[in-house]
């Protein structure tokens, strides 16, 4: 018998309902290792080894950082990061986010954050056409520079009350932008409609943004079989809502694209379903999956968070780790779960999480498709 491949992952659950569904998304990958058969040519058993990292805005109280100073070495040696979402009311946003999540995306130099929106059957979209169209596209986010840069700063407050004042820079390079953008082409190959859709407000903003188009522009030629549009992001959130069925791949900087990203996936009927990807696509770093959402601190602990999302994020996970077969039958155990109206409230069911987690391990086990192969 072939020996079990095991996938080290580093798991972060941090706040609030991230503990939850977490917990999901982990129950639904051992029990899918579990069923990972015998190998006869495809890719063989696999495991997953798990290290609790118990960082997040509990452990800022305790120790008064958000994670280990040594944190970024111990979780380099990973195959991944599974994380859940960081910020509680103990901690200042700013400071709970760039303590963990924006540590690691930037010093792991996670510069791709791909954000799929997925229609699930059994789901109400609020789109009229969505029960009528098939919609589904992927947000490419740059996660490395642009607004999220970090850079800036508060001064003058020496003047006295009502004086102070903040810089906030937005950063674009040549390079981030390229690299971004390529990927997105590349992505785009990959989907059944090759068209990348660019973001930027070029308009308004006459240097970063003109230099990203310009970009685009420049490598687009290399990409002739792919269609490509330049959009405003006012325009595209109009377009969102208005004509989705026009979109494949959508690239956008840090900004935007988190912004347009929650946007899609309240369209697909929840923020607890969307699921992303924040990859180091050169794998000097482990990459990090985690869903959109935040710790949603109005329904945690009662257990009736939307796991999907995590779940999704765990699927983006497998195809990272060279496993697209268990990622494509996670996927499609999820269709079957939400058509069957198995649902959380946000997507107007009474279902817990843990149900969902565990009506998707029994569709897993029911399932045909194979856990092999491409
Ligand atoms: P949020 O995403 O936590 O919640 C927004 C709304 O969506 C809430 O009504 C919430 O109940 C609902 N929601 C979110 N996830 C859900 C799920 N899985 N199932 C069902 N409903 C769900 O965003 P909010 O309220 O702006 O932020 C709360 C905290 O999360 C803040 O501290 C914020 O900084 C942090 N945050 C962290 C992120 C991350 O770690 N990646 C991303 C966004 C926010
Ligand atoms: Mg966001």
């Amino acid at each position: 018998m072939p020996e079990r491949r095991i996938y080290r992952i580093a798991s972060i659950p941090a706040d609030g309902v991230g503990k939850e569904v977490i917990a999901a998304g982990r129950q639904v990958l051992d029990a899918l290792a579990e069923l990972s058969p015998v190998a006869d040519g495809g890719n063989g058993p696999f495991g997953f080894d798990w290290t609790d990292f118990p960082w997040g805005s509990e452990y800022y109280a305790e120790h008064g950082v958000m994670m280990d100073p040594d944190g970024l070495e111990q979780l380099r040696s990973y195959d991944a990061i599974y994380f859940g979402a960081v910020g509680w009311k103990n901690v200042p946003d700013h400071v709970s986010l760039w303590g963990l999540r924006l540590n690691i995306t930037q010093h792991f130099d996670q510069w791709a954050n791909v954000r799929p929106v997925r229609f699930l059957p059994g789901i109400e979209s609020p789109l009229r056409k969505a029960d009528r169209t098939a919609l589904d596209w992927v947000v490419v986010r740059e996660n490395s520079e642009g607004e999220y840069a970090g850079l800036g700063g508060r001064n003058l407050s020496g003047r006295g009350p009502g004086n102070e004042v903040a810089v906030q820079t937005a950063l674009f390079t040549e390079k981030g932008c390229e690299r971004i953008i390529r990927f997105a082409f590349d992505l785009a190959r990959t989907r059944a409609v090759r068209k990348v859709s660019s973001v930027t407000k070029s308009n308004a903003q006459q240097y970063g943004s003109v230099l990203w188009d310009d970009v685009f522009k420049r490598v687009s030629a290399d990409y002739p079989d792919v269609e490509t549009e330049s959009v405003l992001v006012d325009a595209m959130s109009a377009k969102f809502v208005l004509h989705p069925e026009d979109l494949s791949v959508v690239v956008a900087s840090n900004l935007f694209a988190d912004i347009l990203s929650d946007l899609g996936s309240a369209l697909a009927g929840s923020l607890g379903l969307a699921a992303s990807a924040n990859l180091n696509p050169e794998r000097r770093f482990p990459s990090m999956f985690e869903p959109v959402h935040g710790s949603a601190p109005d329904i945690a602990g009662a257990g009736i968070s939307n796991p999907v999302g995590a779940i999704a994020s765990a699927a983006l996970m497998l195809d990272y780790l060279g496993l697209p077969a268990a990622a494509h039958r996670l996927e499609s155990a999820v269709e079957s779960v939400t058509a069957a109206g198995c649902r959380t409230r946000d997507v107007g069911g009474t279902a817990g999480t843990r149900e969902v987690a565990d009506a998707v391990v029994e569709a897993l086990k029911l399932s045909s498709v194979p856990l092999q192969g491409p």
